[in-house]
């Protein structure tokens, strides 16, 4: 049996997602029914990066559920900061709490914080790479309010190189049919090349585009998100993109009056106050279907063996390193390299970068 964890959304067949976004709708009508289902419980929340949502939702999850809560919130209060590896905190915590949610600044942390531990590990943003609890929580968001999954033109507007959650989402989307999206960004921001290739092999529609003012008045969903201030590399080069995309009343004018904008939040200046009034923004209670979505979650890792899924697919490459500086094992060199290979590629397993063999 394999343990259950939640690294990529991709790991689990639909109905599993459909499970959790079924749960997620009932505990949103009565959440005060589901207390006292993870009494005894203790949730670990391991968070190597700051967080206000996730984080917090997560322990009002838990909380709700009548469970418990233990963990950090900057690794520099724990031992992380006296240099103890990312294995052996799993293995610690795996003696203290039952469920583990980590956030890390490298890409494919979470895949490897689960291959060390005894309990379920959730992702909770890994570097630049996935982000699927924020993406249940959208699938619950696009569910509760445009009632489907399908057929929906998406914009996805702002910095789509770096914006994990921009990458889990779309990689959930392509699996509901006849789903379009519209990529909105600079050509610095442009979407990476591996997402590209899930639209292609998905068969689905997408088109690049810099102007979001051309493009607003087709949508049915816009996805605004934040320039990753810390994902650059210098400071001259976040200035550049700051302040290219700003939601405001007068581009909302150009909308349909069914279009929802969402926003995984926190916004820094891309959607200026005065559209919060706007019921067309459900950015706010998209934060609030996030707890449901997490007790939903909770619920069936801790109560249902069959969200197990595999960790690695590949073949060990023991000491070859992967191309990507932001992958966890080029900081955590224990961890044993892992590779499929498709073509004359190889790609690593634990941060899907891609390289010739
Ligand atoms: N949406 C999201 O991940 O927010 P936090 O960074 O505050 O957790």
């Amino acid at each position: 049996m394999h343990q259950n964890h939640l690294i990529d959304l991709s790991d689990w067949p639909r109905q599993n997602w459909e499970r959790i976004i079924d749960l997620a709708l009932e505990i949103e009508r009565d959440p005060s029914a589901f207390y006292g289902r993870m009494e005894g419980k203790i949730l670990a929340t391991l968070f190597y990066e700051p967080s206000t949502r996730t984080q917090n939702s997560f322990k009002s999850a838990m909380m709700r559920l009548g469970g418990q809560c233990l963990g950090f919130s900057n690794p520099q209060n724990s031992s992380v900061s006296k240099g103890e590896t990312l294995a052996d905190t799993i293995r610690i915590m795996n003696g203290y709490a039952d469920i583990i949610a980590i956030r890390h600044p490298k890409e494919g942390a979470a895949k490897a914080a689960a291959s060390y531990s005894r309990c379920p590990v959730i992702n909770a943003g890994d570097g630049g790479h996935l982000h699927p609890t924020q993406t249940l929580t959208d699938l619950v968001t696009l569910t509760r309010e445009t009632g489907r999954l399908d057929n929906l033109k998406v914009g996805i507007c702002g910095d789509l190189k770096y914006g994990r959650t921009v990458h889990s989402l779309i990689k959930a989307l392509t699996q509901f049919p006849n789903n379009e999206f519209i990529l909105i960004s600079t050509k610095e921001l442009v979407i990476p090349a591996y997402i590209k290739v899930i639209l292609n092999a998905a068969g689905c529609k997408y088109r690049e585009v810099a102007s979001l003012t051309e493009v607003i008045g087709e949508l049915d969903v816009l996805y605004m998100t934040r320039i990753q201030q810390e994902r650059f590399a210098s400071e001259q080069e976040y200035l550049e993109q700051k302040h290219v995309y700003i939601l405001d009343t007068e581009k909302m004018s150009l909308a349909r009056p069914t279009m929802k904008v969402l926003h995984p939040l926190p916004r820094v200046d891309e959607i200026t106050p005065e559209v919060d009034a706007d019921p067309r923004a459900v950015y706010f209670k998209q934060a609030q279907y996030g707890v449901y979505t997490r007790m939903a979650l909770i619920l069936n890792l801790l109560e249902d063996d069959s969200f197990g899924a595999s960790l690695f697919h590949g073949t060990p490459h023991s000491g070859e390193p992967c191309s990507n500086p932001n992958c966890i094992t080029n900081v955590e060199p224990y961890l044993k390299k892992s590779y499929t290979e498709t073509g004359d590629m190889l790609m690593c397993e634990y941060c899907e970068h891609k390289k010739l063999i």
